[in-house]
């Protein structure tokens, strides 16, 4: 007998084609909304599941799935699962490292370029037809080849943006993380380890990069912003709960800083009104890794997982370790 797995969510068909040559699917293709009765008796019935990072595995979830073995994260933060709780429900956790960074990357830094330039609220402006004629003011921003950019969190993504910052902007980089990086690393980066005090305070542009745990939860609050230049701008690729919101959002009604580029919401899909109501930030549905060649290697890559954990007892991107 094949086992059972669950789709949460739409899939590509030729991983949808794919997992149904392995497994018995329940799949989710027309986008049907759980609720947490649904989304429990889903998965009760199932002994893996294709997750995306909007689907919760936690203690309440796993006590209703007995049979669950494995579910595997069409995504690199993993932030809804509860890994201790897994491990001790002996169900594995895998998520979708690497085949996203750069892409990611890219993304980082054009929503710092849209934000520093004032790229949607000058579109918006034009569609409004409001543009009469040029002004030297019109919409200037920030500069940012030769500013400082500052990154919190200095994983693969990190050291990508500063990549890109340093060897293509010839930006000034420093970051803070919790570990220093190897100074090989460091020079091939060409950034600077600084306190989280100072990346505040010196940074032109801060670029949020660090993986969500409640332990970094409003890491960015009034007193971070506070620190921040007023011409600064600050942009977060990485899990909406690091930020205050209600700080960010009073910070840019006051012009303490200059502008934000969200692409992750305290609340998401939900956005905060304070939020909408801004002129001075540039807001996106959490689509930092969406290009079509990166969604589907996530999701070969999460397949994968299922397919090599029910085939030969091994993930590919395990997060956890389960006794089979
Ligand atoms: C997206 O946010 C991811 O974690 O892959």
């Amino acid at each position: 007998m094949k086992p059972r797995i669950l789709v949460a969510r739409p899939i590509f068909p030729e991983i949808l084609d794919l997992l149904v040559s392995h497994f018995d699917v329940l799949s989710n293709q027309p986008d049907s909304v759980w609720t947490p009765e649904s989304w429990k008796q889903g998965l009760s019935q199932c002994h893996g599941a294709l997750t995306t990072g909007a689907d919760p595995i936690n203690a309440d979830v796993l006590a209703a799935c007995p049979n669950l073995r494995i579910c595997a994260n069409m995504a690199v933060g993993f932030n809804n699962f509860d890994v201790p709780a897994m491990t001790a429900a002996r169900v594995l956790a895998t998520n979708t490292p690497d085949v996203l960074t750069e892409t990611t990357a890219d993304f980082g830094f054009a929503l710092l370029m849209a934000t520093a330039r004032r790229m949607a609220e000058s579109e918006h402006f034009l569609r409004a037809g409001r543009w009469t004629q040029w002004r030297y003011d019109l919409f200037a921003g920030a500069e940012v080849h030769g500013s400082t950019l500052g990154i919190l969190g200095m994983g693969r993504i990190g050291q990508a943006i500063a990549r890109r910052g340093a060897h293509g902007f010839g930006m000034k980089v420093i970051y803070h993380n919790r570990s220093r990086l190897p100074q090989v690393t460091e020079g091939e980066l060409r950034a600077t380890w600084v306190g989280k005090e100072d990346l505040f305070r010196q940074a032109d542009h801060v670029v949020l990069v660090l993986p969500y745990s409640p332990s970094v939860h409003h890491t960015v609050g009034a007193s971070e912003l506070a620190l921040m230049k007023p011409s600064a701008t600050l942009v977060n690729i990485a899990r909406g709960g690091i930020v205050d919101e209600a700080a960010l959002i009073a910070a840019l009604r006051e012009r303490r800083i200059s502008a934000a580029g969200l692409d992750v919401f305290e609340g998401e899909p939900q956005v905060n009104p304070g939020l909408l109501a801004l002129d001075n930030v540039v807001l996106t549905p959490h689509i930092a890794s969406a290009t079509i060649a990166t969604r589907m290697k996530m999701a070969k890559l999460a397949a994968d997982n299922l397919i090599e954990f029910f085939s030969r007892g091994q993930a590919m991107t395990p997060l956890n370790e389960v006794s089979a």
